[in-house]
Formats: C-alpha cells, sequence, structure tokens
C-alpha cells in the first residue's frame, strides 16, 4: 500500500466527514446545500467502508422524508440556504411529506446499497434494513404505479433522471414552451463556471415543469393528463431493475414475502427491451411522446450490466469508448454534433455511473473490462481530484470539487485498497 494511496482513503474520509451535516450528508457544500436522493445512498456506500452505523443513518433520513404516496423526493430541503436555487419555496411542495422537499424523485440505487452496508455485518444491519424494508417496497411501488410505461421506467422532469441536461431530453425539452416562467436569478452558475452547467434555455423549463408541477399540487394523477414531458429513461430503467432484484434479495434475507416484487422484475425485464434501438441495438432513452428512441449512446446506456442485462453491442460500444476516449465513460458520445466536454451531463465523465457500470461488468463476469474502468477511473481521480465530473477528453476536475460521490465511490470501490471490487 502506497503514501499516496492511504492519502487518497483518507483525503475521501475526510471529504465525507466535511460534508455531514448530522443524519444526512450534502454533495458539495455551495452548490448543493440539502441532502439530494441518489447522493445520499452513494454516500452510505462510501460510509459503509469504514462508519456502518453513520452509513444507516444516511439511509434512514433519506426515507424519513417519504411522501405518504411512496416517492422519495430527489431534494429534501432540512434547512433554508439562500445560495441555492429553486429553493422550497418554488416547489411548493412544504407540506406534501415530512421534510420540505421536492417534487419528483430520483434514481432508486438505495435498495442496492442498502444491501451492499447490509452485507458488510448482517448482524449489525438487521434492524435498520428491517425498518427500511416497507418503505423501499413502497418506492418500488410508487414507480411502478406513476413512472412505467409496460415496463420502460419515464421521468417527468429531467432531474429526475439525475442526468440533467443530457442530450436524451433536448427534443422533448425543445417542444417545451416556457411561456410565463417568468424572471428568476439561477444561483448555480455563481458557484460554478456557467460553461460546466445548463444553459437558460434548459433552467427555463426546469422551472416551467417545476411551476406546473406546483400548481398541480404535485397531484400524480392529475400530473399525468397531458404530461408535456415523458422520456423512458435508460437511468431509471436499469437502475430500478437493479434494485427491485436487491430488494428481493433483502426480502429473503428478513423472511419476507418476495412476490409482489418478483413480478415488477419481470415487467422492468420486459420494458428493457423498449429501450434497445433496433437498428443499432444500444439503449437509448425513448421520448414517448412522439415515440422516437433519441439515438444516444449516454453513460447510462451501459448500465445493462448492472441490470443484469447482457448485450453484446453495449459490449462492441464499451470496447470503442476504451479505445476513443482518454477517460471513459463519456455521459455522451465524443464526435456526436451535441457532445460538450465540460457542460454536464452532455459529455463529462461521472465516476458515479463509472462504478455502477464497473460494479455491473463484474456481476457479469466481465472482469477485465470492470478492471479497466475501475482502473481508469481510479487514475482519473487520483490525479485530478474529487470532483463532481471530468472532462473525459483531458481528465480536467469540473463542476464542484470536495464531491461526496466522487469520494464515495472512491472508498467503495475504485480505490486500490478495496478488496474484490
Ligand atoms: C441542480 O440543482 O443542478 C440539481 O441537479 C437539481 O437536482
Amino acid at each position: 500500500m502506497s503514501k499516496d494511496t492511504i492519502s487518497m482513503d483518507e483525503q475521501a474520509r475526510a471529504i465525507l466527514r466535511g460534508n455531514d451535516r448530522g443524519g444526512y450528508t450534502v454533495p458539495t457544500a455551495g452548490l448543493y446545500p440539502y441532502q439530494w436522493n441518489w447522493d445520499s445512498a452513494f454516500a452510505a456506500w462510501g460510509f459503509a467502508q469504514f462508519d456502518l452505523e453513520r452509513a444507516w443513518d444516511e439511509l434512514t433520513t433519506l426515507f424519513d422524508g417519504q411522501w405518504p404516496s411512496g416517492m422519495v423526493p430527489h431534494i429534501q430541503f432540512h434547512q433554508p440556504d439562500p445560495g441555492y436555487f429553486p429553493g422550497a419555496d418554488v416547489w411548493g411542495a412544504e407540506t406534501k411529506g415530512p421534510v420540505p422537499s421536492s417534487g419528483v424523485s430520483q434514481p432508486p440505487v438505495a435498495a442496492t446499497f442498502a444491501l451492499a452496508v447490509y452485507r458488510k455485518n448482517p448482524d449489525q444491519g438487521q434492524a435498520a434494513l428491517k425498518a427500511l424494508f416497507p418503505k423501499m417496497v413502497k418506492w418500488h411501488r410508487w414507480f411502478m404505479d406513476w413512472r412505467n410505461d409496460n415496463g420502460a421506467i419515464f421521468i417527468t422532469h429531467p432531474w429526475e433522471a439525475g442526468r440533467d441536461n443530457a442530450p436524451d431530453w433536448d427534443e422533448a425539452m425543445a417542444a417545451i414552451d416556457p411561456v410565463g416562467v417568468g424572471e428568476y436569478t439561477r444561483r448555480d452558475t455563481s458557484h460554478v463556471d456557467p460553461a460546466m452547467r445548463p444553459t437558460k434555455a434548459d433552467y427555463d423549463r426546469y422551472i416551467w415543469l417545476v411551476q406546473r408541477g406546483s400548481r398541480l399540487d404535485w397531484d400524480e394523477a392529475a400530473m399525468a393528463q397531458d404530461m408535456p414531458f415523458k422520456v423512458a429513461d435508460p437511468t431509471m430503467t436499469f437502475i430500478l431493475l437493479r434494485a427491485n432484484r436487491d430488494l428481493a434479495t433483502i426480502a429473503d434475507a428478513l423472511g419476507e414475502d418476495r412476490t409482489e416484487i418478483d413480478g415488477w422484475t419481470k415487467v422492468l425485464e420486459a420494458g428493457t427491451a423498449r429501450l434497445r434501438n433496433p437498428e443499432t441495438g444500444s439503449y437509448n432513452a425513448v421520448n414517448l411522446i412522439t415515440g422516437n428512441h433519441t439515438g444516444n449512446v449516454s453513460n447510462a446506456s451501459f448500465l445493462c450490466w448492472y441490470a443484469g442485462i447482457e448485450s453484446a453491442d453495449m459490449m462492441r460500444e464499451l470496447h470503442e469508448a476504451f479505445e476513443t476516449c482518454s477517460y471513459p465513460v463519456a455521459s455522451h458520445k465524443p464526435g456526436d454534433e451535441t457532445f460538450d466536454a465540460k457542460r454536464y451531463w452532455r459529455g463529462p465523465t461521472w465516476a458515479i455511473v463509472n462504478a455502477l457500470i464497473g460494479y455491473g461488468l463484474a456481476g457479469m463476469g466481465h472482469h477485465a473490462e470492470a478492471q479497466k474502468l475501475r482502473a481508469l477511473t481510479a487514475g482519473l481521480i487520483a490525479k485530478y481530484g474529487f470532483a463532481e465530473y471530468f472532462d473525459p477528453t483531458s481528465g480536467d476536475p469540473a463542476g464542484g470539487g470536495t464531491f461526496t460521490w466522487t469520494a464515495a465511490v472512491w472508498l467503495a470501490w475504485a480505490s486500490p485498497n478495496v478488496e474484490g471490487a
């Protein structure tokens, strides 16, 4: 074990401790001052490498914010912070759940990481997992009730996929006329170079969709009428499928009934086929309003193995990514006309998505590719730091710094000190 390796692990632990606000972890101070849903689940995975109790606290706090409908919001506004926009007042969902929150959800990685945390010490984790289980079931049921189009899981707002400005949404976003959105002041661009963030045209539509949800009191049945944005998403579909398989394993461990969960798994397995582009064989987002496959290969397209789905076409794409990109996997295919190396989800490489891809590859027996991706990601973080995301061509760090989920995937997956990753 080299001195540098030890210090990287220490730095990562210090980032998690530094972003800990007591029971929940912020993604990074300033830019994201609240609890984000999938960030928090990644934080639990990171904490589990050195403080299991803290890992369980993170997941417990996340589900303490669950709405009565089962939805677990993508942001929980635990305390006011003028440095972020749009805050709880803009969402207009202050009283929909136990904590003021946003009105949309985020990719459900929680069950997968709850299982990973549990496996660290089943005796210690038994009680926490038992308390979380019905809440996770309720959340998955919410997805199946409200975000399910014959097994393809769709998003109703780009923030729901977590991949805010991916080209996957361009066609659907262009169809929205953000009339009446009014004046507002963005805060993100005061923390980070605007060239690394979504454009004003994107933000107008993000806020317009939030205003619509608020006007309809976040009533899913009302919002499902004439949905202005409805895109079937590989992130959501593959992640829910994987999480569902892990939830069934959790049910077994707890002696709970898994019949309903297994039923969802079958529906989702069938749904993944709908994301497969018949012309290219790759997995794309599908605009459910027009029926169009976007044609985009994003980093989410490579989550098929994570969901337990084999794909020779995606393996070919992965080998191409290894050959053509210095720091794969780019969030949008380099060379495509909408590729933008620094702009958030339009090109940059995200260590968290690499970790999920690598986890999936290893689980399906593709050990050479899993190790290659892990080594490349470790090298990227070791050289350029715990950034939010990275330029896939130069490795330059981008977005926020001292980032919780990058530190977490270092500790749980990328670090040379992780055994059996
Ligand atoms: C942001 O504020 O950029 C977030 O991604 C929204 O969830």
